[in-house]
């Protein structure tokens, strides 16, 4: 079987987009492919959060992504951190990766220009660590939106410089997974674009029911159709495309039929997606509160994850070393 692997940044909570874009494939990946997951917290150091901060967001995050169905009987998923022969793979690769290719990755230049107070060498080698994080278990397919293609480029650039420096056939080149294509793009409640943290616009998996309403009610609207089966203009479609993701089918027809013949009234809609979203969240919001305030059950998902990929890990550098000249 395939081995598929995935990074994921600990940065804030999930929200519907997340949830219908890249959690929902993963959720079905893990059934297809021999998947790993795992919490990219030596990434998250490049923006130096607090000790506390990053605790707390790696804790956030597992138990998010546990509530939503990864199910570590069938995918481990371990912290970045947990499993030190990457750093050493990290330390390797860096030693054949070159300031001006990496000087030249968009986002390097885009975070050199945005925080210029920081742009430190994690900044720089970003891309030999998550060249390192993939390659240290030879995986076949790294799932991948389309921001990390070029990290992806470098990656595969890296596995054939290895491989041709040492006059080996040794790392084979990871594939990016576009998984996006069958996910499922999540409107903002804003009117326009789509959901998202930077966005301001996003309803979280963990808000609560009063959280959603207030949310929902405020989303903007127009003064209502003026014609029979009009197109819908951007903030209406984008009630309709949220009302198709969480409301029963009859739900959406009954609404669709009201606008197309004038007689719907927003606050209706409204009401009845709050409704919806709410039945939607509220077992994987009760499922997050388990699992977070259940550290011995996170920690235990943790170890074995971190086990499993150690072992994994530690099997391909012990042939990297005796490539390199490392050994007897
Ligand atoms: N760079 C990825 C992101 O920003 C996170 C990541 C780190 C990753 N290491 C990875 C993703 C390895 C896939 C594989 O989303």
């Amino acid at each position: 079987m395939e081995k598929v692997i995935s990074g994921i940044r600990p940065t804030g909570n999930l929200h519907l987009g997340n949830y219908f874009g890249a959690v929902k494939s993963f959720i079905r990946m893990q059934d297809e492919y021999q998947c790993m997951f795992f919490i990219a917290d030596w990434h998250s150091l490049t923006t130096h959060p607090t000790p506390e901060n990053l605790r707390r967001s790696v804790k956030t995050i597992l138990s998010e992504y546990l509530a939503c169905g990864i199910d570590p009987a069938k995918a481990p998923i371990y912290v970045q951190s947990d499993v030190k022969p990457v750093l050493e793979l990290y330390l390797y690769l860096n030693m054949n990766a070159y300031l001006g290719e990496l000087e030249r990755v968009t986002s390097f230049k885009e975070k050199a220009r945005t925080q210029p107070d920081n742009v430190n060498a994690g900044l720089l080698t970003y891309p030999t660590l998550m060249a390192a994080d993939v390659l240290a278990h030879k995986a076949d397919k790294v799932p991948v939106g389309k921001d990390q293609e070029q990290n992806m480029e470098m990656m595969r650039l890296f596995a054939r410089r290895f491989n041709r420096i040492y006059g080996v056939d040794f790392f084979k080149e990871p594939e990016s997974f576009h998984f996006n294509k069958e996910a499922v793009k999540v409107p903002g409640l804003d009117g326009s674009g789509k959901m998202g943290k930077s966005e301001g616009n996003a309803i979280y998996l963990c808000d609560d029911e009063a959280t959603i309403r207030k949310k929902v009610m405020r989303a903007v609207t127009d003064s209502g159709p003026s014609q029979l089966n009009q197109e819908k203009p951007e903030p209406i479609r984008n009630l309709f495309s949220l009302l198709r993701l969480v409301s029963a089918e009859d739900t959406y027809a009954y609404f669709d039929d009201a606008y197309n013949n004038m007689t719907i009234r927003y606050g209706d809609l409204k009401k009845q997606l709050a409704q919806d979203i709410n039945a939607f969240c509220a077992p994987i919001r009760e499922r997050i509160a388990d699992f977070s305030s259940n550290d011995a059950y996170l920690d235990k998902v943790a170890a074995e994850g971190a086990e499993i990929a150690s072992a994994s890990a530690e099997k391909t550098l012990a042939e990297v070393r005796a490539i390199i000249g490392f050994g007897k």
